[in-house]
């Protein structure tokens, strides 16, 4: 099969950060990489070049896909924008958005006090590759809503972050979406909406990609 992504240079980031506040803790979320690896492995299929931002991967990445780690939303950023310049960034990661202010080297004893933890935002990567140099890069990103509003907000978030595809997804479905082998999802672009109902996230992954490829 040699389709408009054959020879592509497909960027995806998958999985979910973790924000360390000591030595051995950290503000996380429930994100598998399950829907990003599916994404990379079906690009790679469709004879891609790929690379997979992998976060906290709960999953094995694909086979034949160049796997770089990031730990971090930091991580992210830095590694994402290093590689901007790809033909097709899927951003399926969940990145945090907010991180601890200080983070302490050693583990922190336990006392019989409060502790509070200040948290800051992150940089949203996926907004700052949306106003960078574009150089006809495709922009796709995830957009996990829970609630009434989730579409609308979704509609709002791909114009508002320059995309050219936004994935809705239901996080508040516990079958679904976050560490789970299926999604429901809306593919949305300014072309218009297509769902694609329950089903195993490799199908979903080839929903999304024959949208990227529509658009290429
Ligand atoms: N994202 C990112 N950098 C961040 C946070 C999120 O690149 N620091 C990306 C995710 O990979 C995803 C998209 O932004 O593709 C949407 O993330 P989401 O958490 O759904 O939405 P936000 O835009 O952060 O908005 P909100 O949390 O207010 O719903």
């Amino acid at each position: 099969m040699s389709g408009s992504l054959a020879g592509r240079r497909v960027l995806v980031s998958a999985g979910g950060t973790r924000e360390p506040i000591d030595a051995v803790r950290f503000v996380g979320n429930r994100s598998s990489g399950r829907m990003g690896v599916a994404l990379a492995e079906e690009a790679r299929r469709r004879e891609a070049r790929v690379t997979l931002i992998a976060s906290n991967l709960a999953v094995p990445a694909p086979e034949g896909v160049e796997v770089v780690e990031a730990p971090t939303a930091a991580d992210v950023e830095r590694e994402a924008t290093a590689r901007a310049g790809a033909d097709v960034v899927i951003m399926a990661a969940a990145v945090a958005d907010y991180r601890p202010v200080e983070t302490e080297d050693a583990k922190r004893p336990k006392d019989e006090k409060r502790w509070q933890i200040e948290l800051e935002p992150t940089v949203d990567v996926l907004r700052a590759l949306g106003e960078g140099q574009r150089n006809g890069r495709l922009l796709v990103g995830f957009a996990a809503e829970t609630g009434e509003n989730g579409l609308e907000r979704a509609r709002q978030k791909l114009v508002a972050k320059k995309l050219d595809l936004i994935v809705y997804n239901d996080v508040s479905k516990r079958d679904i979406g976050f560490d789970a082998a299926e999604n429901e999802v809306v593919i949305m672009s300014a072309n218009g909406e297509r769902r694609i109902d329950k089903a195993p996230k490799e199908e979903i992954a080839a929903a999304i990609l024959d949208e990227v490829e529509r658009l290429i």
